[in-house]
């Protein structure tokens, strides 16, 4: 069915921290490509969004900074907020969770299911935490995955497997409050039979949307084919939206029933009299963005919540959801700061905002986890941006300029090669729109930059420079062409890179773009004229890489030393075994690197009693020069040992930080060489 209008969702982030480039990639970014082609298009689209401003990260990250929940939220829903805007992610929405319109609708929806019977009402033995003194769920008690193992698994979801687990499922549960090892204490809860929707659900996924990502698909029938059970869907907390029933105070709704119903809050905000057209019309097609560590709960818990409720609430028709970004090849940490935050790359990046859209883009974790690297983000923007895009763009703008003063010209009889680069852009286009239609953005964004291959290899075989003075008639054809390739690049990219879009739109003064236009051959009139023409692109140069790499050094340094445990004390010795130890003190009086190594040092040591050769593991810590002159400390009476081919006759102490360098222990003041230590 043709659908009159289409929902897009966009999984709303727990504002604990900034957002970083794993979410953009994963969510933000391709949503708002697929926006921006359907308004293209001419479609009626709403791009939601919000924050997820409820549950444990938030609790947890307030009592780590000793302020309260409502500080941390409003601080960073304000800087998601802005940050999304900067990046040009184009929400017709972009609200919260703790709106007011937004727990009424969640209490509404709540207290809807309740009256209904659509819950299990029962008490339970649950995790509590007797130092910390409340009950532990989600992500305040960590343990043991019972599926994969995976030690770090949360109360109500194991990230690893993706699986939704209870809290007293975990194997060695542990709080994340105290570290305490929690007790059972009954406590009454209110349950979402999710068993009772099994059949709907089969369904509706297993039968009717075999044609979902292969990775969505199959964890859903995985958990189907576990058999799915009731789900608690309410908390004993205080930060939430309290749970609108009698007797239930200090209980809260469970963050996931709250937050995919934000959704449908932020939707009525904006649409206040049509929401229901948005949500309850099969012309309405929903699509929801998200993460995959969120496939269950967008696919099996929230259209449980929505199918309990009835009264015509849609499910979605697609969950494209992504796999996860690594970072220099490792994985994306918040509480470890290894992450390129959105609001910095803004500010290191001014006007750069389209690199970084590409960069993802091109690099998506569509079907399997990717890697972002600096060096990749600097030859993409070098080589494709700048050498492909920007160049071709470029040289047809100048060109225009030059020949004709800035008007298009007329052209005359198409030839055999114009003809085909029309024809070969209306094949990219078709397969580009037929990529965005099924969420596979990587390849449709290789399609679009297709266009300039095309225009660059165009450009090239024509050579309009070498002819325009004899035969200005099949020039004026040929930057005609290319007027028309450019215009259909800038209607093209523009869903990618949606500031080059613009400023392209500028410089060609086209009133309106139209995704119908791509390919067209008569996009810009001749006698139409064009703007100065702009530099899209610029290089980025090594410095500026440098830079980020050396942010990303310092972060693990910081980490390293903000993590440090001290080893175990060994076990005892007795005072005689310390006393064989022989310590002196020396002089290096010569020191040298040792040959095919980068960790070794040879240093001469004056002991006071005819010098010594002691080889030293601390060669990334010291250079030879700053090393001489020094006084050290070493054990004397060490068997003589050969490292890398040269005799060493002692170990000279040192003390290894917490990032891993390595510093040398002297005598306080200047002592004799070869006195004793004890
Ligand atoms: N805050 C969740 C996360 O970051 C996502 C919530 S999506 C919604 O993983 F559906 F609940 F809104
Ligand atoms: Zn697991």
């Amino acid at each position: 069915m043709e659908h009159k209008r289409t929902l897009i969702t966009t999984a709303l982030p727990y504002t604990n921290g900034p957002v970083h480039i794993g979410h953009l990639a994963g969510v933000y970014v391709p949503a708002d490509i697929y926006a921006r082609y359907l308004r293209l298009n001419g479609r009626e689209v709403a791009l939601i969004g919000g924050s997820d401003e409820h549950g444990v990260p938030i609790t947890l990250k307030a009592r780590k900074e000793g302020v309260t929940p409502q500080d941390i939220v409003d601080r960073y829903h304000k800087l998601i907020k802005e940050s999304f805007q900067g990046l040009g992610i184009s929400f017709d929405v972009y609200s919260r969770t703790t709106s007011d319109i937004h727990h009424k609708t969640a209490s509404e929806f709540f207290r809807h299911l309740y009256d209904k019977g659509e819950f299990i009402e029962k008490e339970s033995m649950q995790l509590f935490d007797p130092e910390a003194g409340q009950f532990l769920a989600d992500r305040y008690v960590t343990g043991e995955c019972p599926h994969c193992h995976n030690p770090r698994a949360y109360g109500d979801q194991c990230e690893a497997c993706g699986t939704a687990l209870a809290a007293t499922e975990l194997i060695n549960p542990k709080s994340a409050i105290s570290g305490a090892v929690p007790e059972l204490r009954p406590t009454r809860h209110w349950y979402l039979p999710l068993d009772r929707w099994e059949p709907t659900l089969r369904h509706w996924i297993l039968d009717e949307h075999q044609e979902w990502r292969p990775n969505v698909y199959g964890q859903c029938k995985s958990w189907l084919d576990m058999g799915l059970q009731p789900r608690a869907v309410s908390r004993d907390l205080s930060w939430g939206v309290p749970v609108p029933v009698e007797g239930a105070e200090g209980k809260v709704l469970y963050v996931w029933f709250d937050a995919p119903i934000g959704y449908i809050s932020n939707t009525k905000e904006i649409f206040p009299d049509t929401w229901e057209q948005w949500w309850k019309s099969p012309e309405t097609r929903i699509v929801n963005f998200i993460g995959k560590d969120n496939i269950v709960f967008h696919c099996i818990v929230f259209p449980a919540m929505l199918s309990a409720y009835g009264d015509g609430f849609q499910l979605p028709d697609n969950v494209p959801a992504n796999e996860f970004l690594n970072l220099e090849g490792d994985k994306i940490s918040t509480s470890r700061n290894w992450a390129v935050w959105l609001h910095e790359y803004l500010a290191d990046f001014p006007g750069k905002q389209d690199v970084l859209r590409y960069v993802l883009t091109a690099n998506a974790p569509e079907t399997k986890d990717n890697d972002f690297t600096w060096r990749d983000f600097q030859s993409r923007n070098n080589s494709e941006l700048v050498a492909i895009l920007g160049n071709y763009v470029n040289r047809v703008l100048v060109l225009t300029h030059k020949y004709y003063g800035g008007t298009v010209p007329a052209p005359g009889e198409f030839t055999q090669a114009d003809l085909a680069a029309f024809a070969e852009v209306e094949s990219l286009t078709r397969s580009l729109s037929d990529k965005l239609e099924n969420f596979h953005f990587r390849d449709a964004l290789r399609d679009a930059m297709g266009i300039a291959r095309l225009g660059n290899r165009y450009l090239q075989e024509t050579e309009p420079w070498k002819t325009v003075k004899t035969d200005p008639d099949r020039v004026a054809t040929v930057m005609y062409v290319n007027l028309q390739l450019v215009a259909s690049l800038a209607i093209a990219l523009d869903p990618f890179m949606p500031f080059m879009g613009e400023k392209l739109r500028g410089i060609l003064s086209l009133e309106q773009m139209r995704w119908s236009d791509i390919g067209r051959r008569d996009i810009i009139a001749s006698g139409h004229t064009i703007g100065q023409p702009e530099l899209l692109f610029d290089k980025i140069d090594d410095e500026a890489i440098q830079a980020q790499l050396d942010k990303l050094e310092q972060a693990k340094r910081t980490n390293a030393i903000e993590n440090f445990k001290p080893a175990p004390q060994q076990a005892p010795v007795s005072i005689d075994a310390f006393g064989a130890i022989d310590l002196r003190v020396g002089t290096i009086t010569a020191c040298e690197a040792v040959k095919k190594s980068d960790k070794l040092l040879k240093l001469t040591v004056d002991d006071g009693m005819g010098g010594r050769t002691i080889v030293s593991g601390i060669a990334k810590s010291y250079t030879p020069a700053e090393l001489v002159g020094r006084q050290v400390v070493f054990v004397a009476n060490l068997p003589t040992v050969k490292l890398r081919g040269v005799e060493s006759q002692g170990m000279v102490l040192c003390a290894t930080n917490a990032d891993g360098s390595i510093v040398l222990t002297a005598p306080a003041a200047v002592a004799t060489n070869g006195a004793q230590i004890k």
